[in-house]
């Protein structure tokens, strides 16, 4: 189990921005397209609505802008992009290189694909890269789900929906903020959870849903010992929005109140790679998080793939980022 090494460079995310469709698919505008009902799906998932539209290069884009001018970081000096995604534009280039391409950066460039897990996978990517040299990174999560979603398919198209999450890290001389993480994957229950390219999500429901409660409560263990944090200490849980009974199983598992998790499913559904940085976003917008609070990741989906990263917030800058007027942590 890795565990984030002392002395390794840090970072601290100075920025955050989301971008959601203005298309919004009700569990009511379902009804008409699939055997279902508006109660079933809130009560069994705890989903209301979803967003649909946009391209994947188009709304990383606008959430990447956002977290730009909020972090004051002049984009000349982003010297990397890291785009997680499960739905790229296209198959060849990486959709990262579209988004480089519009926000008018000139850094490397690349895609993740971790399916749900994606964003927290970026994110690790992202400190290595920084510990490496690295002086600011763009992390962004976005999937367009509708292009690979059956919206005739009560079994799948009830779930999902499009968005994009951002974090500009920034390299410090301190610490930062990342105290423990764990990256899993479970190569043999992949049959649970799959898309042929061209295809539609093909899901076995309750096994994905077995096997999530299991894997985040796992994960999430494995980053709260490498951090050397224990669950009760946290201020903030960030996990994947899938479905609110797995979000609630698992806390339980790791013995964490639900009134500390960061939940927007309600008003997106299962967004994907984006899904835990838009949650990340509402509850830092909604004032939720201070300086010194931790904060754990926690996201997994397709492979099946497991993530989890222990963040303190605001975490030791070193004087390299004693700007003033800054935005930030
Ligand atoms: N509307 C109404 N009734 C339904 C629907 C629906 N959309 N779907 C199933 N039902 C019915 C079933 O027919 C069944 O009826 P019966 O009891 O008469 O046979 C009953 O509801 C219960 O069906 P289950 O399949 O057992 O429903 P469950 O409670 O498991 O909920 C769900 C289904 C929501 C899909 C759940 O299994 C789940 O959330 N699984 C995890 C899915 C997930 O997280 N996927 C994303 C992974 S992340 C990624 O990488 C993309």
């Amino acid at each position: 189990m890795p565990a984030t090494p002392s002395g390794a460079r840090g970072a601290i995310i100075t920025g955050w921005g989301t971008a959601l469709p203005d298309e919004i698919v009700t569990n009511v505008d379902l009804e008409s397209k699939m055997d279902t009902d508006d109660a079933w799906i809130r009560d069994r998932t705890g989903i209301a609505q979803r967003h649909v539209g946009g391209t994947t290069a188009g709304l990383s884009t606008e959430a990447g802008r956002a977290a730009i001018e909020m972090s004051g970081v002049d984009p000349a000096e982003i010297d990397a992009l890291v785009l997680a995604t499960t739905t790229p534009d296209r198959m060849v280039p990486a959709s990262a290189s579209t988004v480089q391409n519009m926000l008018g950066l000139s850094c490397g460039a690349f895609d993740v694909n971790a399916a749900c897990s994606g964003w927290v996978y970026a994110l690790v990517t992202a400190h290595g890269l920084i510990a490496m040299g690295s002086e600011k990174v763009l992390v962004i999560g976005t999937d367009t789900l509708d292009r690979i979603t059956d919206y005739t398919d009560r079994n799948t198209g009830i779930l999902f929906g499009n968005g994009s999450g951002a974090a500009l890290l920034e390299a410090v001389d301190g610490a930062g903020q990342m105290l423990g993480w764990d990256l899993d994957s479970l190569g043999e229950a992949e049959s649970a959870l799959f898309a042929e390219i061209g295809g539609f999500l093909q899901m076995e429901g309750r096994e994905v849903f077995r096997r999530a409660v299991r894997l985040m409560a796992d994960s999430a263990t494995k980053a709260l010992t490498s951090a050397g944090v224990s669950s009760d200490e946290l201020a903030l849980v960030v996990p994947h929005q899938a479905n609110i009974r797995i979000i609630s199983a698992s806390l339980e598992r790791l013995e964490i109140p639900m009134e500390k998790a960061a939940i927007v499913l309600d008003r997106t559904g299962n967004t994907s790679s984006a899904s835990v940085p838009l949650a990340l976003a509402d509850a830092l917008d909604a004032g939720r998080v201070g300086d010194g609070d931790l904060v754990l990741f926690v996201g997994f989906g397709a492979g099946m793939s497991a993530a989890s990263a222990v963040v303190r917030w605001g975490a030791d800058r070193g004087p390299a980022l004693e700007r003033p007027g800054r935005a930030g942590t």
